[in-house]
């Protein structure tokens, strides 16, 4: 009898076949979490996707065998989107000297090692695409001493003090370099940077795009009437902060293909309301600039917040930052526009409380009806983003079906560790 163990399609070694992508249901009619999800030309399998999370690991921006490993962990464990960590797309704009990069052709060869390996296990790599802003130049957190400070990375540990730039010539706080307020060519240069980025990213293989406008670097600071105090065009009224995100988006729009999903990670509010600031960016400005999103060619708003002010207040709980998601989902239903996708994150690590995020109404995806058996919920985002869970346990996805009660595939070669039934997961 001859009988060959069928190979993955189009990887450039021998990789066994994973039918049925790991993480993808089994079970009939299961709960959304499970169901898939098509944004333009991409389907994802299920609503579990891997955030973003910035190692401090690359080697000259090149991501290295760490991150292969790092990354591929969750990937073939399941999870349907895995998000490369935030990677800048000029020198200047790491937040760390050993921040990931894309702004040279060298860059790309990692990622497509990782891109070509995701593929050949049945599943999707993403990349967020940023630059630090005021906030780069910065070591690596653990070789900080006093938790929670920051320690600006010196020219001796391969840092750029002097050639961090922001929207205005503030410093983000102690432990922070001065920025200059970025020049007319500066913009220029930034914007061109993200094209560019975005151009390697798709010669990479990526099947995703993010552009980091959160946590207060550069995008994010210019939202803000806190951090961006310019006078020219890009600064004072609404549309002038948000014109060099829109800019940005525009012109990676441009040259990616129509069937790439773009993705929007934002600080939905920088939690300045009650610093006594006439304005800051808050919940109804990100319920604003998501209006314009759609017709922009961004299909997703990743809802994350806060990071761009040290005298930040707010108190986490569980569904801090889900609520606000659901909170923009929402307004952006009432106001007729449901071609934005949404995406929550932040603490969730329970198999319920993801289930429940993303469960639709009976009317199908965008039905963003009561639902009668989570005390009267309404979905509140149409995928989970979860990182830290992650971190703590790679294989997450499977643990989640588990306790939903939903068979999903696992990696063929794993077959023999799927979870026996009855046992305490
Ligand atoms: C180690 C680590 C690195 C992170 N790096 C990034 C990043 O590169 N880009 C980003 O947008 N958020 C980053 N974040 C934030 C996460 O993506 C996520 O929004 C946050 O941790 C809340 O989700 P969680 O509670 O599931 O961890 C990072 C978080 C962690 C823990």
């Amino acid at each position: 009898m001859s009988f060959k163990s069928p190979a993955a399609p189009n990887t450039p070694y021998f990789t066994p076949a994973q039918k049925t992508p790991a993480g993808a249901a089994l079970s009939a009619n299961p709960p959304t979490l499970f169901t898939p999800i098509k944004i333009r030309d991409v389907t994802f399998q299920n609503r579990i996707w891997v955030a973003p999370m910035c190692t401090y690991s690359a080697d000259n921006g090149h991501l290295t065998d760490f991150h292969f490993s790092h990354l591929s962990s969750f990937a073939y464990r399941g999870a349907s989107l895995t998000i490369i960590e935030a990677t800048s797309v000029l020198p200047n704009g790491r937040i760390s000297p050993e921040d990931s990069g894309l702004w040279t052709d060298s860059q790309i060869a990692p990622i497509k090692r990782l891109a070509d390996f995701l593929h050949s296990q049945g599943q999707k790599l993403g990349i967020q695409l940023a630059h630090a802003g005021r906030k780069a130049s910065m070591m690596a957190p653990w070789l900080v001493k006093e938790r929670g400070k920051s320690v600006v990375a010196s020219e001796d540990a391969n840092g750029w003090p002097n050639d961090v730039m922001g929207a205005s010539a503030i410093r983000w706080g102690e432990g922070f370099a001065m920025p200059r307020e970025m020049t007319a060519q500066d913009i220029r240069d930034v914007v061109n940077a993200f094209r560019d980025s975005a151009k390697r990213a798709v010669a990479a293989g990526v099947d995703v795009i993010e552009i980091h406008a959160a946590h207060g670097y550069l995008l994010c600071s210019w939202l803000s009437p806190i951090s961006n105090k310019r006078t020219d065009q890009y600064g004072g009224s609404f549309d002038n902060r948000i014109r060099l995100l829109l800019e940005i988006i525009k012109e990676i729009r441009e040259v990616i293909p129509s069937g790439m999903p773009l993705l929007l990670r934002v600080s939905s509010t920088e939690w300045m309301e009650k610093s006594g600031e006439p304005e800051s960016w808050d919940v109804e400005s990100t319920i604003r600039l998501a209006k314009i999103l759609p017709a922009l060619g961004v299909d997703l708003l990743d809802v994350s917040s806060g990071g761009n002010n040290e005298q930040q207040a707010f108190s986490p709980y569980n569904d801090y930052q889900v609520d606000i998601a659901g909170q923009i989902r929402s307004a952006l239903y009432e106001n007729g526009i449901k071609d934005l996708l949404i995406g929550a994150v932040g603490m969730i690590t329970e198999a319920e409380a993801a289930k429940s995020i993303v469960q639709n109404g009976k009317e199908g995806p965008r039905d963003p009806v009561e639902i009668e058996s989570e005390r009267g919920q309404k979905t509140k985002a149409d995928v989970v983003l979860v990182a830290r869970q992650f971190l703590r346990e790679p294989e997450w996805v499977f643990r989640v079906a588990y306790r939903l009660g939903v068979e999903v595939q696992w990696p063929v070669q794993y077959l023999r560790g799927k979870f026996l039934r009855g046992s305490n997961i």
